[in-house]
């Protein structure tokens, strides 16, 4: 793809970059030989895993993909903050992409790291993981942050449960911008053969991340969006341009990839920018800032959505394959063999929508 497709460029905080895609602080993001692999997987700019003040001691095992997800218990950067100034930071920015540089997490820590790691950094991304919900510190980071240096600092927060109020609250107090969420927890996942935990930590719990997280990334970054007017980056379950441009109507101004790389490698960043593209213009969207926020604005202007009838069939695109007439829970669906059609019972259907969303061939459709 080129990398420079003309819609796919997004502006944030000052920053340009090339597309919307970006890795996540993770695994894809690790040292400077991953990062320069993102840059040439297509990725739109680059982020580098959350370091800290000492390097993480993580447990092992700390990764597993389970059906649906996938389980971490990786910390922050096992790699010390001078390999990351003497070596990585060098190599990420020699691909020439903006890089924003992955910080944690104490007000003290920040003060401290902020100042080393700014000669590499277009932006920090503060992660506020091991910070928990009370507002102050997350604040008293930001605060370090916003005085210890003149790029942009962005938030990255975790799936919090007052996510709305910490978002008003980090743009009150100067954010430049937020990265949402980071992965969800304490999960846990069991190997049957041995009975015991799949994470090596000390509870066996970890964090979940991958496709079952995306509802819950997609509502948080909506909540956020709704409450300030600084970018959000979306992040959480991000697999192809589909995911993406959910994610952008959400109300983000770009997205992150961490799970979909770990599982698929670094070439991902490139096909979920070129899905996106496609998505793009099949719709007659010219740029990604048009999609940005839309569900929030279509919210605001018409409200969720309403079914007073049944679905209607489109019978050019129905090849009768039974899957709506199995799941319907009011057994108001039937295949007719004779005449070849599909039958709603309209006295039955409740209209609850299950039929239209299992039904990949786009054959049912709900007015609204
Ligand atoms: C193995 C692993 C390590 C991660 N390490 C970090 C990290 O160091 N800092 C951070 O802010 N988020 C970290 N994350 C969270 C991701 O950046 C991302 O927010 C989360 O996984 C959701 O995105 P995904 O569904 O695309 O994976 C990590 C995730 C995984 C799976």
């Amino acid at each position: 793809m080129d990398n420079a497709v003309a819609n796919l460029k997004v502006n944030i905080c000052g920053l340009e970059f090339r597309n919307p895609i970006l890795p996540a602080a993770g695994p894809p993001s690790k040292d400077g030989a991953t990062l320069e692999a993102a840059a040439k997987g297509g990725a739109g700019g680059l982020v580098t895993k959350t370091i800290s003040v000492e390097p993480a001691q993580a447990p092992h095992p700390n990764m597993a993909e389970i059906r649906g997800g996938f389980l971490n218990a990786e910390l922050w950067s096992e790699l010390p903050k001078e390999q990351w100034i003497e070596t990585e930071y060098k190599l990420a920015r020699a691909t020439g992409l903006p890089v924003i540089v992955g910080l944690g997490y104490t007000a003290e820590q920040i003060r401290e790291l902020a100042p080393l790691v700014r000669p590499f950094a277009d932006a920090l991304e503060l992660s506020t993981h091991y910070v928990g919900n009370n507002i102050a510190p997350i604040i008293d980071a930001l605060r370090a942050a916003k005085e210890a240096v003149d790029v942009p600092v962005f938030m990255k927060l975790s799936p919090h449960a007052n996510i709305q109020e910490i978002a008003l609250a980090l743009e009150d107090a100067g954010a430049d911008a937020l990265v949402m969420i980071n992965s969800f927890g304490p999960c846990l996942g069991i190997d049957l053969e041995t009975g015991l935990p799949l994470m090596g930590s000390k509870d066996g719990f970890g964090w979940l991340s991958g496709v079952a997280i995306k509802p819950l990334a997609l509502r948080c970054v909506y909540d956020a969006a709704r409450a300030v007017r600084i970018p959000i980056l979306g992040v959480g379950g991000i697999s192809n341009g589909r995911d993406a441009a959910e994610m952008l109507m959400a109300g983000a101004s770009a997205v992150q990839v961490c799970t979909e790389a770990i599982l698929r490698g670094p070439t991902v960043y490139e096909r979920i920018a070129r899905e996106l593209n496609t998505f793009l213009d099949d719709h007659d969207y010219a740029s990604v800032d048009e999609i940005t926020g839309r569900t929030v604005r279509l919210m605001r202007l018409r409200g969720a959505p309403h079914s007073d009838g049944p679905p209607q069939v489109n019978m050019e695109r129905c090849v009768l394959c039974g899957t709506c007439e199995r799941s319907c829970p009011y057994g108001a669906i039937h295949r007719d063999n004779d005449t070849k059609a599909l039958k709603i019972d309209e006295e039955l259907c409740s209209h609850c929508g299950l039929c239209v969303s299992r039904c990949k061939l786009r054959g049912l459709s709900m007015e609204q």
